[in-house]
């Protein structure tokens, strides 16, 4: 019995640091948007949004973007999606993160006709707004890290963030093409990930009003992110360079690191435990014992 509470004890604790790791990452929710017009439930539209939301899973199991259109039901408007995973995830990180915003979007936003969830590691979106293929530079999250610490700013590391965002547009510093990009000066690092529905100028003109915003809003941050509607840039400095730490604010690029502390504690739990049972078990025994010679 008790060996039984011990196990799933042990179980649950790996599970959740588990979780507690990925949400803090790739699945962590960065924004959600819902259109006003709902649909009707167990309309032909539901129909078509259902049908969509299964393909976009199965997509994601062997694709980082995909548009889709569902026409299903054709007694009712086409419904397009897609969804795009930023670009250095493997598959299988991919197909996770796309789940749990198929997840999400049902929670958030319960039949909208349009809606999108953005996730750390993936971007889902759909509607019968015609957006698939059309740029769309509006803001819709922005972010900024806590101001670098200990009072005296770094004029250094103002040059390293402008070093680092020019490296995301094909005419910078790095110039890197494509729908994900990265750039690094310094101990500053930044990223950008276009939606695969945008062309290389479409992503370039993008991803140059992200760095805007992100220069204007973020001026003194050790970080910043800047969502629009078809691209986003996100700027931070590793932690223990120039005396600007984290400052609160989780940019950590080690993804699985949490993990394994997770299991190191999970581990910890699962020792602390055993030897609690020995000692019962040894106490029974001995009461046991006991009770043979009264
Ligand atoms: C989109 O779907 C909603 C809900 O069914 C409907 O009210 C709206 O008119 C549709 N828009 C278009 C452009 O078909
Ligand atoms: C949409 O998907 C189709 C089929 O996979 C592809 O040929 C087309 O280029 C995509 N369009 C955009 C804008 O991504």
């Amino acid at each position: 019995m008790s060996a039984i509470i011990l196990l799933h004890l042990i179980v649950f604790s790996s599970i959740a640091s588990r979780a507690a790791s990925a949400s803090d990452d790739l699945t962590g929710f960065v924004y959600a948007g819902c259109s006003q017009p709902k649909y009707t439930p167990g309309s032909p539209y539901q129909l078509n949004v259902d049908s969509l939301l299964s393909s976009i899973a199965n997509d994601a199991t062997y694709s980082s973007y995909a548009n889709l259109t569902s026409a299903a039901a054709a007694s009712s408007t086409p419904v397009d999606g897609l969804f795009q995973c930023r670009g250095d995830l493997p598959t299988t990180d991919c197909s996770s993160c796309v789940r749990s915003a198929l997840s999400q979007l049902s929670s958030f936003c319960p039949f909208a006709a349009g809606a999108a969830v953005q996730l750390r590691g993936c971007f889902i979106r759909y509607g019968n707004d015609s957006f698939i293929g059309k740029p769309d530079t509006s803001l819709l999250f922005k972010k900024c890290g806590d101001p670098a610490a200990g009072g005296g700013y770094n004029s250094d590391q103002l040059g390293m963030r402008d070093a680092a965002l020019a490296g995301l547009s094909t005419s910078g510093g790095g110039g890197s093409a494509g729908s994900y990009r990265v750039g690094a000066a310094g101990y500053v690092q930044a990223m950008a990930q276009c939606v695969g529905d945008q062309g290389g100028k479409q992503c370039d003109d993008c991803v140059a009003a992200a760095v805007a915003q992100l220069k204007a809003a973020c001026g003194f941050a050790v970080a910043g992110d800047v969502y629009l509607g078809k691209c986003y840039a996100r700027f931070w400095s590793n932690g223990n360079g120039g005396g600007s730490g984290g400052g609160g604010y989780n940019y950590n690029s080690n993804h699985y690191h949490g993990d394994e502390a997770g299991k190191t504690v999970a581990i910890i739990i699962g020792l602390i435990a055993g030897v609690a049972l020995i000692i019962i078990f040894l106490s029974f025994l001995r009461r046991a014992g006991n009770y043979g010679k009264e």
